[in-house]
């Protein structure tokens, strides 16, 4: 698939950059990359840190015909992101871990914040190449930890040639193979979750999957069954 590279030096956010390249005209396939974010941002608000060495892009995506599926490209992400990490340290474990964070050996090295741009999606993903952000939520490594040398453009490269190939074939074959692929490489299946909702609600369960549209299935100790759209997850153990 073609993308078109802008590059910066250094950007408040590369979601924002990718928004205003939409505003100004640039289509599907326009990719933001940035060495360095003074804004950086991660779901639900919070904070993205972003120093020169870790990895900041966003791509613009063609949400495709129904609006409705448009969230599905989350996993599409998720999906070519882990595929492209394994490429780059072969031998380590990388897992998806709902909704769209990328694990390798347990420990987070990858998020992503999907946004819509008028009519396009902005996909913008963080990979923690050279250094890992303290943890806060979540433990946390970066490709470095992990005996890797990789720069970050040699991620970006990998992560556009597998978004590609995910990419077409949720437009040609739906979403099923994707969500096959995200759960063949899901943390925790079938596993003890906790699970915040953005209300602090809390809840406790097993973790069965994924619905057909995204949505974390939760197994509550009752036997009842609850779809997660939204919500923060916590492995037990
Ligand atoms: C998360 O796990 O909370 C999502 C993190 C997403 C970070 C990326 S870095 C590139 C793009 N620009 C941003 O400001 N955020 C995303």
């Amino acid at each position: 698939a073609p993308f078109r590279l802008i590059a910066l030096e250094k950007v408040d956010s590369t979601n924002d950059e990718a928004r205003r390249a939409a505003q100004a005209g640039s289509g599907h396939g326009t990719v933001v990359w940035a060495r360095e974010q003074t804004a950086g941002r991660g779901r639900r608000g919070r904070e993205w840190v972003s120093p020169a060495g870790n990895l900041h892009c966003s791509l613009l995506l063609d949400g495709g015909p129904e609006p409705s599926r448009t969230p599905q490209l989350a996993f599409v992400a998720a999906v070519a992101v882990r595929a492209a990490l394994a490429d780059l340290v072969p031998g380590a474990v990388f897992q998806v871990k709902w909704p769209n964070d990328v694990l390798c050996h347990g420990r987070k090295i990858s998020g992503m914040l999907l946004e819509q741009a008028s009519s396009l999606i902005v996909a913008g993903i963080g990979v923690d190449v050279a250094f890992a952000p303290e943890p806060g939520l979540y433990p946390t490594t970066c490709l470095r930890q992990l005996g890797s040398g990789a720069e970050p453009f040699d991620v970006l490269a990998g992560l556009c040639e597998h978004l590609g190939v995910w990419y077409a074939r949720w437009r040609s074959e739906g979403f099923a193979p994707i969500r096959q692929a995200w759960l063949d490489g899901a943390a925790g299946l079938s596993g003890p979750v906790t699970v915040r909702l953005s209300d602090e609600t809390v809840l406790e369960g097993t973790f069965a999957g994924l619905d057909p549209e995204g949505a974390l299935l939760l197994v509550e100790a009752g036997g009842g069954q609850r779809k997660v759209l939204a919500g923060d997850v916590f492995f037990r153990r």
